[in-house]
């Protein structure tokens, strides 16, 4: 039996450590984290995240092998494992502002491991960081008088959130990495034997520290060029009538190119794509880089480039005003079947929607509660509505910014007649079906195909 800690009982922490308790009953795993609140969401009925499938997952072991606390301390001194993964997000002062990552809750995680540790540890690098902050880790970590010996493994995590479960339960791959000395590659082969409980032994990758902790930013850096790629060629198509699912198709048949992730759309969002990127372009120009920093920036600037694009579209079919219009953008959550809403292209467009003094109304089945939050001041000029008939009637346009089942499946006529005249939808996800609603009587702009209008 090992004990497992998992410090930060995030997006990542619960969820991962969940699938690890049920999947290894003979091991105890707690998670910890400095939020009371989030603790106490976890050990509920309501928890802190909406995830398919984790419920039952987490019902499944909870209070039998998988606990949770705020006892951070007491927790270091017991565990044998412990996977950190507080949040590393982009730095915002000084050195690096914008770019970097801002590791002070990591180093502060690692400074609080060494004060609490009286047995040796395995520390497993869960966040998503820099390469080579390993070595920062093992040099907090020796600076100890206790000869306590302390193995850091990399075990970056690949899950996307809406399918967390799934890809927990069956993922393409587990990669770890670790130093490869004596120890190293002990702590190594405790994770393997941890995850080979019921993931296939070839789908277990083992690396040198450095080429895991860097294959994970390159991993998000190449999923994120493809959607910039696909969302810039949309913009070509919107000028040539050529239609953007049409190519992604005919370009997706080829086994080298493959047809997954090249859904054009209103941009990326989620927690990390954008910070994982901008990390990576700044460890280029920190390494002297500055031609393949500038070749990374760009997916950024190019997903930035598509959320302005899909408001000056607004803006220039409505007659080049929207002030004073009501407009019910429908989705907030950054992806489908998660409540995240961090970085979501829905919140910029609303923030963009607003400076035009629109009348701006969201709608989302499960993310109105962290959008209110994360608008700020912005959530007072916003209406929030969980009926999407209600959040339509009296608009003069409709956004879909998020992909959710529900709004393909809404009745349109129903909608349109709610709403003032000319009707205007735009379909930032392309789930629509762009035909049907034109024959309803809207105005139809899908992303990278000719709008249909009416004249
Ligand atoms: P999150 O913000 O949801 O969770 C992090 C948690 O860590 C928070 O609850 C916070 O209170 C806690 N925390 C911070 N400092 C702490 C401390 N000193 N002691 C105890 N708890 C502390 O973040 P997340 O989305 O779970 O991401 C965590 C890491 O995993 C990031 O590096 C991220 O890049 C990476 N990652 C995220 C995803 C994802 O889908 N969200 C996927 C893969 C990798
Ligand atoms: C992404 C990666 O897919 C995970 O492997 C990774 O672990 C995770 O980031 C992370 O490091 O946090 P996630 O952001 O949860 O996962 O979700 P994705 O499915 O990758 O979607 C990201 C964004 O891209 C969403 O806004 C989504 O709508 C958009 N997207 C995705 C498109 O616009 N088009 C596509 O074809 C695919």
């Amino acid at each position: 039996m090992a004990n497992i800690l998992c410090i930060g009982a995030g997006y990542v922490g619960g969820p991962t450590m969940a699938v690890i308790a049920q999947k290894c009953p003979e091991h105890r795993v707690v998670v910890v984290d400095i939020s009371a609140a989030r603790i106490a969401a976890w050990q509920s009925d309501q928890l802190p995240i909406y995830e398919p499938g984790l419920k039952e997952v987490v019902l499944s072991c909870r209070d039998r092998n998988l606990f949770f606390s705020t006892e951070v301390d007491r927790h270091i001194a017991e565990a044998d494992i412990i996977f950190v993964s507080v949040n590393t997000p982009t730095k915002s002062f000084g050195q690096g502002a914008g770019k970097a990552a801002d590791l002070q809750y990591w180093e502060k995680t690692a400074r609080q491991i060494l004060q609490n540790s009286r047995t040796p540890k395995i520390v497993v690098e869960k966040s998503t960081l820099p390469v080579r902050t390993a070595e920062a880790l093992e040099r907090i970590l020796h600076s100890n008088s206790r000869g306590l010996q302390f193995d850091v493994v990399s075990n970056p995590e690949f899950l996307a959130e809406g399918t967390a479960i799934r890809d927990l339960e069956d993922p393409d791959r587990v990669l770890l990495g670790a130093r490869d000395t004596p120890s190293g590659q002990r702590a190594l082969q405790a994770l393997v034997d941890i995850y080979a409980h019921w993931v296939p032994r070839d789908r277990i990758i083992t690396t040198n520290l450095w080429s895991s902790e860097l294959s994970k930013l390159v991993a998000n850096a190449f999923l994120a060029q493809r959607i910039s790629s696909i969302n810039s060629i949309s913009a070509l198509c919107e000028k040539t009538e050529g239609d953007i699912q049409e190519i992604a198709r005919a370009i997706g048949r080829d086994s080298r190119i493959g047809p997954r992730f090249l859904n054009a759309s209103v941009g990326f969002g989620g927690s990390c794509f954008k910070k994982d990127i901008l990390n990576l372009v700044y460890l280029c120009e920190h390494y002297g880089l500055p031609e393949v920093a500038h070749y990374w920036e760009q997916a950024v600037k190019m997903n930035e480039y598509q959320q302005a694009r899909f408001v000056s579209n607004i803006l220039f079919s409505m007659f080049n005003t929207v002030a004073g219009k009501r407009v019910a953008l429908f989705g907030a959550a950054f992806k489908a079947n998660t409540s995240d809403t961090r970085e979501s292209p829905a919140l910029n467009v609303c923030r963009a929607l607003l400076e035009e003094n629109a009348e701006v109304v969201m709608t989302d089945p499960h993310a109105l509660e962290n959008t209110r939050s994360d608008l700020g001041a912005d959530a007072r000029r916003v209406v929030f509505e969980a009926d999407p008939y209600i959040a339509a009637a009296g608009a003069h346009a409709l956004a879909i910014l998020t992909e959710w089942t529900l709004y393909s499946e809404l009745d349109y006529e129903i909608i349109y007649e709610s709403m003032v005249k000319p009707g205007f939808i735009f379909d930032g996800r392309n789930i629509l079906d762009h035909r049907r609603l034109f024959q309803i009587g809207f105005n139809v702009y899908p992303i990278g195909k000719p709008p249909l209008i009416h004249f």
